[in-house]
Formats: structure tokens, sequence, C-alpha cells
């Protein structure tokens, strides 16, 4: 395959940015993926009230100036990320009523760093078929998170919005897209000290009708295209790219040996100079390589020499992609829940696979490409979910790729 990939504006991004649209009148968001959580959240932003406009096809105009407290509708349960208008909605509304979100199957994902943080800032949780939240006012007060967590860390910035005083959270996320929901709060009005970092302290209120922020291109896009062509040894310019966040993914693609160039707008692929090197392919907290770039990296380790250990310490449940590279050829041992060794290069041949998870189907597709032979994927549902016509983009670059109906 060769040619020139466009990345999309980053899922994990825009979910929250528009959930944080309850905060102000109008929102506009720029560089928006065309993806079906996106249709989701903005689906319950419209049965709340709001209304949305798109403006050609990226950018969206959200206007949330009539919206009024409801819980959300049953339809949130199937999306996890659907617990991102807990934070906002307090801030609003003083209340939020949600159904359990779902998600994918990776894992148990409970949502107490939310709530325990929720009730230490003035919140009164009942968990009944729902979870009901209310607040005779928001205090504001230092947070420590017993973990890390991504939507914690975003649902308390978004609270912040409505607290009687600052809001500072202590070992909270840094991800790409935590720190691009804190700029449109800063845009928003409010202050944020530690941007970036894991602390954040929070002060201010909203203090404009209209915002207008362009999301950051999707950095596990990123990843996953780079991979891809590697794998497949293909000569590939993804872009844009936004450079300051992709050190632990350089990191990774240097020491598999895979040939590239980088520059702050594109990161290109070259064909291999050498031979793949087995590594290490571990998550860590931002700024190390997270669990959602592992996948399409293991798929990698097919094609390299040695054994590369996979290690997501933060899922127990995400590995079912590895059986199917197994059912495909590849030489793997999952040695428990969270690890698994890849020991290549072996060929891989096409059938029939199950994908689970987003990242998962973005590395089965991976594996298909590489494959001799046609692969049938199932589960493309979970794939539309987080990448926008993603057999058109690779199609583009000489695919055989189609969707069955
Ligand atoms: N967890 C731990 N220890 C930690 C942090 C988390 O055990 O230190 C557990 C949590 O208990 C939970 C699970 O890991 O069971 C998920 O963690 P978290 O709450 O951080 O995840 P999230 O906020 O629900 C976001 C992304 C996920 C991504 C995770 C981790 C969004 C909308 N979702 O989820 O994205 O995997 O952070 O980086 O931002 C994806 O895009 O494929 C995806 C699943």
């Amino acid at each position: 395959m060769k040619g020139e990939i466009k990345v999309s504006g980053s899922k994990n991004a825009i979910l929250p940015l528009i959930a944080a649209s309850i905060l102000v009148e109008e929102t506009t968001l720029k560089n928006v993926p065309r993806i079906k959580d996106v249709d989701s959240m903005l689906g319950i932003i419209s049965y709340l009230g709001g209304s949305f406009t798109w403006l050609g096809d990226q950018a969206v105009v959200i206007n949330t100036k009539n919206l009024e407290f409801k819980p959300l509708p049953d339809a949130a349960r199937k999306l996890r990320a659907s617990i991102l208008f807990a934070g906002p909605m307090l801030a609003r509304f003083q209340r939020a009523e949600l159904p359990y979100p779902g998600g994918d199957i990776i894992g148990v994902r409970p949502i107490d760093s939310h709530l325990v943080a929720f009730k230490d800032l003035g919140v009164r949780v009942i968990k009944s078929k729902s979870i009901e939240l209310s607040t005779d006012g928001l205090k504001g007060g230092r947070i420590i998170l017993d973990e890390p967590s991504v939507t914690a860390t975003e649902n308390l910035a978004m609270l912040a919005a409505g607290a009687a005083d600052s809001v500072e959270i202590r070992l909270g996320a840094a991800e790409p897209h935590v720190q691009d929901l804190c700029k449109f709060l800063v845009k928003a009005g409010l202050e944020i000290e530690g941007i970036g970092t894991t602390n954040l302290k929070i002060s201010g209120k909203v203090r404009t009708k209209s915002v207008e922020h362009e999301v950051l291109p999707d950095e596990l896009e990123i990843s996953g295209f780079a991979a891809l062509a590697a794998a497949t040894h293909s000569h590939v310019a993804i872009t844009p790219v936004d450079i300051e966040y992709l050190d632990s993914v350089l990191l990774q693609l240097r020491g598999m040996n895979v040939n590239f160039k980088v520059n702050a707008r594109t990161l290109e692929i070259l064909p291999p100079d050498l031979a793949y090197r087995a590594h290490r392919i571990q998550s860590g907290l931002y700024p190390k390589l997270v669990t959602d770039h592992i996948p399409p990296f293991a798929v990698l380790a097919t094609q390299a020499e040695g054994a590369s250990l996979i290690h997501d310490w933060l899922y127990e449940a995400r590995q079912s992609y590895i059986g199917e590279l197994y059912k495909m050829g590849a030489n793997t041992i999952i040695m428990d829940p969270h690890r698994a060794l890849i020991i290549g290069p072996t060929p891989l041949h096409g059938t029939e696979v199950v994908t689970y998870d987003i990242r998962a189907g973005m590395a089965l597709i991976i594996a298909a490409l590489v494959a001799e032979g046609q692969t049938i994927i199932l589960g493309i549902d979970h794939i539309d979910r987080g990448y926008e016509n993603i057999d058109g983009r690779l199609r583009e670059l000489g695919a055989d790729i189609i969707r069955q109906v």
C-alpha cells in the first residue's frame, strides 16, 4: 500500500467536549470524527432539549441554551462515555441521573472513582436502577483519585465549573484528550493550572456564551496506521499528527526497527530497511504508552524477529484479539489475563475472526492486510464506534477491503 492517510479528530477528545457543551450556550467543534459514538452523544444532547447543526462534514454547532434536566435515556447505557454527562449536568442543574454505562467488553471498568470524588464535593449518590446524583451546592476541594481514570478526571474538571471553590485533582489522568478538554474549559472562562500533568487545579466560572474549538488529531489512529503501514511494509504518510503527544509511540516504533520520519504535522512510515525486532509492548500511564495503543503493535510483533511481551496492566479482558491472531497463524502464548507472548515472524493467513472492542478491531484489520488470502471480520460495529470510514480510507491506500452489510 502507498499514499497519504488523513487522521480524524480524536474520539476520546470529542466525547467529553460534547458533554462540556452543556456548560456554554453555543459550542462550535471542528475536526469532528463522524463516528457512531459522536452520533450517540449528540443524540443525548437533543434528547435533553439541546440542538445541533452540522457545518459541512467535520464541524458541528451545538446549542444547549434550552437544555432542561431529565434523566439520561436508556440508550445511554450502551455508551460508557455517557458517564461524562454527570459532571456538566451537576454543574448546571445540580442533578444528574444516568444508567450504569456500558461500552467495550474489555474489563470490569467500575466508575467508583467518579462517585467517590462526587461525594467528596457535596453530591448525594443514590445507586438504584440508575445512578441518581444531586447536590444542594457543589463544594470545592482537593480530590485524590484512587485511580487515574481518564473520564473521572474529565468529569471533575467539568463539574468544577459549578463549584463554589476551586477543585484540585491529584493523581489524575494527563492524556492528550484530558488536556484538550482543559483547553476548551479555559476558553470558556475557567482557570486551570497543571494542564498536561497529573495534578490539576480548576477555579473560576464559565464567562462566555460561545466557544469554538478544534479537536486534536486522534493519537490512537496515528499509532494504528503506523503499525498497519509497518506490518504491511508500506510507504504511508500519516497526517495531521501532533508530535507533542507521540513520544511513547515513536519510542515503540524505534524499538521495533520501524523505518520512519516525523515532523510537526506528518509521520511517514517507510518500507523497512532492517528486519523488525521483537520488543516489549507494555502499557503505562500517559505519557507512557497507554493501553489503547497496544493491539495494533501486537500485530506488528507477529512480523518481528523474536518474542515480544504484550503486557496490558489495565484491562483484564482485552486479549481476545490475541486468540484471533492465533487462528490466523500467529505464534502466541497467553500467559495470564494481562500478559501474552508473540513470537515472530510468522506469515498470517486469512480466516473468520471476531472483534469485541474498537482497538482489537483495528488490530484485526491490520492482521487481515498482512495475511495471505481473505479474512472476514465480524463485530465491525465496534470499529465504526471509533474509526470514521475506515474501509474507505484504507481503500485509498490500496487495501482490498469491502464492507458487507
Ligand atoms: N483502572 C484501574 N487502575 C487505574 C486506572 C483505571 O484499575 O489506575 C481501571 C478502572 O477501574 C476501570 C478501567 O481501568 O475499570 C478503565 O479506566 P478509566 O476509568 O481510566 O477508563 P475510562 O475513563 O472509562 C478512557 C477511554 C478508554 C481508555 C481508558 C484508559 C474515553 C472515552 N475512554 O476510559 O478508551 O481505554 O480511558 O486509557 O476516554 C478506547 O478508546 O478504545 C477506550 C476504551
